[in-house]
């Protein structure tokens, strides 16, 4: 909990404690030995390209901490985005030896990527990035997710 007389630095100090004791390791987080299961309901690909827009969009945040690192001041900032910087490259790892269970991974959307490229761009106030990434980008996700079932079912 927020104690009135921290800083910022101080909460992210605490954040950083936090990530750092709840860190996890998809070899351990998961029993890669259980076959996957694809759904018979979605059209053919639309999974493998789903893991894909979701590795690009960890891999992205990662290099966002990485990014955010340098711009925003204090220790305990640092430490708690190095520790989220590790914690998206799990994520990123985890999908992709999951897509590469399945087979071949598919391609990241241009789209998707153009939004990360924009986004990265950005040579504001750092915070507002944070800002895209969590409200923005993440709010943008869902539709493109839809409208990308949409176009594989038409196929
Ligand atoms: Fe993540």
């Amino acid at each position: 909990m927020k104690r009135l007389q921290d800083s910022p630095d101080q909460v992210f100090a605490r954040l950083a404690l936090r990530a750092e004791a709840e860190a996890w390791q998809p070899e351990e987080a998961f029993d890669w030995s259980r076959p996957i299961v694809t759904s018979l309901l979605w059209p053919r690909g639309l999974e493998r390209r789903l893991l894909a827009q979701l590795r690009h969009g960890e891999a992205a945040t990662g290099a966002l901490c990485r990014r955010l690192c340098h711009e925003i001041p204090g220790q305990g900032a640092a430490r708690f985005l190095a520790a989220q910087a590790a914690d998206e490259a799990r994520h990123a790892a985890a999908y992709a030896a999951y897509a590469a269970r399945m087979g071949e991974e598919g391609a990241p959307d241009a789209d998707l990527d153009e939004i990360f490229r924009a986004a990265s761009s950005w040579s504001g106030h750092p915070l507002a990035l944070v800002l895209a990434f969590n409200v923005v980008i993440e709010g943008e996700a869902p539709p493109r997710l839809s409208a990308a079932a949409r176009l594989n079912a038409s196929r």
